[in-house]
Parts: structure tokens; sequence; C-alpha cells
């Protein structure tokens, strides 16, 4: 007999309430041996209660659960989007999910809004800093709301965190026969951050001689990302820098309806998220693209060893792309329960 993996399902906000349990039906539909607890945690528990996540709920997770995942949180009506930061970055910062994995692949020409660009020449991955940079929420605020106002933001980054991801990277690398880790900062003016990533970022390559280790200003990156995505393998970077060039990046795979991501701490519980946030103004409408979240249970499922049952689900996307079983977003007119049973049924096939 197999006991089930247990995964934390926290739909959020918008269009998470839509596409999660989307997803769930396909992984259902892969017959994984998982089973699922739902929490309420979003917008709408805080403005009834005032909970964002209960006193001992990163502990709980971290405890009872294999996998968290997670849909999108951030609602209007809550200004301040406190919920969101206590949630979402909680999870990330207090159970200390140091490496976000934001894979980039274009699975069908038709997507990219690039000229002439095939498949493979848009096959990298992002693994963004999750739990340091600016972030961390450190600086203030001086003589508020007069013409002399000063805000100050810190970007904290220690030897530790820099050279726990720069190894992550080099390790996703020779784990996923890659063959090239970029590090991408910039270090000619933020000197003293720029300069710790670049002393690390030399040390730790030495002891990787089977990847090529190249470093690119930030910049410079946006800018071959669009222009030669092709020579773009693993790359590496701080959170704020990370954040920005992976929406750059969903562009390239068709939108941020497509795009996955996982946030791990090795042998800790992770927690999976689309790259998307919760998209007010098209949330219960039954038009959001559900495929971000349905490869993102894929690779929440290969993370826990699930290794068929997240192929099927990657086959099942694809072919859903290539037959133009998709949402409006890329193209298509299915609506997302449409898209998500078209993607089920054929994994059940
Ligand atoms: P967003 O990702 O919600 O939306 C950006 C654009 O992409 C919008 O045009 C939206 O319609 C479109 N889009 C996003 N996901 C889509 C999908 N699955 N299908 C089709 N179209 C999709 O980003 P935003 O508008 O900057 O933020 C909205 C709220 O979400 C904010 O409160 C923000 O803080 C929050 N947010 C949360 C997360 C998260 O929980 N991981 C991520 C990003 C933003
Ligand atoms: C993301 C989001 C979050 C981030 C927001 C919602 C805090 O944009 O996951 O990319 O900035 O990390
Ligand atoms: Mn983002």
């Amino acid at each position: 007999m197999t006991t089930n993996q247990r995964i934390a399902v926290v739909p959020g906000d918008g269009i998470g309430k839509e596409v999660i349990p989307s997803a769930l039906d396909v992984i259902r539909a892969s017959g994984a041996a998982v089973e699922f607890t739902l929490f309420d945690w979003g917008a709408d528990r805080y403005l009834a209660d005032g909970t964002t996540i209960p006193p001992d709920g990163f502990q709980m997770l971290a405890r009872d659960f294999d996998a968290i995942f997670v849909g999108a949180l951030g609602d209007p009506r809550v200004p301040t989007n406190i919920h969101a930061k206590e949630i979402l970055l909680g999870m990330r910062f207090k159970m200390d999910l140091y490496a976000n994995v934001r894979p980039v692949r274009l699975l069908d020409a038709s997507l990219c809004p690039l000229k002439n660009v095939a498949p493979e020449d848009v096959n990298f991955t992002v693994i963004r800093e999750n739990t340091e940079g600016v972030y961390m929420d450190m600086g203030g605020n001086l003589k508020c709301g007069t013409p002399d106002e000063v805000a100050t933001q810190e970007d904290i980054n220690t030897r530790k965190g820099v050279e726990r991801v720069i190894r992550f990277a080099f390790e996703y690398a020779r784990a996923n026969g890659r063959k090239k880790v970029l590090m991408s900062d910039k270090s000619n003016v933020m000197t003293f951050a720029g300069g710790l990533w670049q002393r690390v970022f030399k040390a730790v390559a030495k002891e990787y001689d089977d990847i090529q280790a190249q470093h690119m200003y930030v910049d410079a990156l946006c800018l071959q990302m669009v222009r030669e995505p092709r020579s773009l393998d693993v790359i590496v970077t701080n959170n704020m820098f990370g954040d920005i060039v992976t929406d750059l990046a969903a562009a390239l795979q068709g939108g941020l309806g497509m795009a996955a991501s996982g946030n791990i701490h090795p042998g800790r519980t992770s927690m999976f998220e689309p790259v998307h946030g919760s998209a007010p103004p098209i949330a219960g409408k039954n038009i959001a693209n559900p495929v971000g979240s349905i490869l993102t249970a894929a690779m929440m499922l290969a993370h826990l060893g699930l290794n068929a049952e997240a192929q099927k689900i990657e086959s099942a996307v694809l072919a859903a792309v290539r037959e133009r079983k998709t949402t409006v977003d890329v193209g298509s007119s299915l609506g997302t329960r449409e898209c998500a049973t078209w993607i089920a049924e054929t994994v059940a096939r």
C-alpha cells in the first residue's frame, strides 16, 4: 500500500480561486497518490475575522504537509496587501524557501511575441533568491508627508544567503543536464551588494568545472532575453531582479498565464505557485488561463518524486497548446474550466 503525500492548498484571492481548483482536477486525473487539505487564507477570511495566517500556521505546514500549493494573493479591498505579505512572503521567508525556481519554456512558436522564434529557442530557468534583498522590509521614513520627506529601503545580502542560492543554481544545472549558470546583478552601480555576489559567484563556480560560469548586468540580460533567448540556460539573481525578469520571461512563453514556479528549500516542505497574481479585473469570469497553475502542479509532483504523473500532465498541456484547447489570453477561446477539463481528460486517457 502506498501512503498518499499530503498537499496543503491555498487558492487565495481572485483568479487563484478558479485556476487552483482546475489544477487540482488535473492532478486527480493523473492518479497521483496525493491528498489535499484546503485552507481559506486570503482576503475574504482576513476581512471576515482578521486572520492572515494562524499563529502556528507555518509550523503546521512544515510538520503536516509534503508540499504547499498556492494560487495568488492580492485584493483591492485590502489596500495595504497585508494578508498577501503575511501569507505569501511569510511562507517564503519564515519557512526559509530560499530558491524560487522559475522555468521558462516556450511550448509553441505561436505563443511567443518575438519573430522567428522556435520552442527550442526559449528554454531556460531563472533561480531567484527568495529570502533577502529589498524584500526584507528594512528601511524607514523621515519627515513623512512634508516637502522634505525621505524614504530608505535597504537591500540586505548575506554571504550565507547569496552562497546557498548560487550553489543551488549550480546543483540545479547539474541535475537537469544544463551547461551554463549566468549570475546577473548590477554590480557596476550597487557595488557593495554586487561585490559580494561577484566574489561568492566566482568562488562557488570553481567547485563546478563541468558548468560554464557567466555574468551579465541585469539591464543587458533583459536585452538578451528578447534578442537571443537561445543563449540562456540557468540564471541566478537576487530577489527583486528575479521578480522583474521573470515577468519579462513569462511574456516569452505566452504571458503570465503560462508561467510556473516553485519556492524550494531542499529537504523541507516547499511551496509551488503560478508566477501570476490574482488579476482582479478578470476574476470570477471563467477566463483566466489555468495552464500556469497546471504546469506548477506538474512541477510540484516531480518535486515529490511523482515523475510519471508530472510527465503525463506536461504532455497533456503541450497537446492542449498545439490543438488550441486554451484560453483567450493566448489567442484561443475556451474558458478556464473547459481548458482544464480538456487537459484533465487527456491526462486520464
Ligand atoms: P497579475 O499577474 O495579477 O496580472 C498582470 C496581468 O496579467 C493582467 O493583465 C492580468 O489580467 C494578466 N494575467 C495574470 N494571470 C493571468 C492568467 N492566469 N490568465 C490570463 N491573464 C492573466 O499582476 P498585477 O495586476 O500586478 O497584480 C494583481 C494583484 O496580485 C496584486 O494585489 C498583486 O500584489 C498580486 N500578485 C500576487 C502574486 C502572488 O500571489 N504570487 C503575484 C503577482 C501579483
Ligand atoms: C511574484 C509576485 C510577488 C513578488 C508579490 C505579490 C509580493 O510579484 O511572486 O512574482 O514580488 O515576489
Ligand atoms: Mn512578480
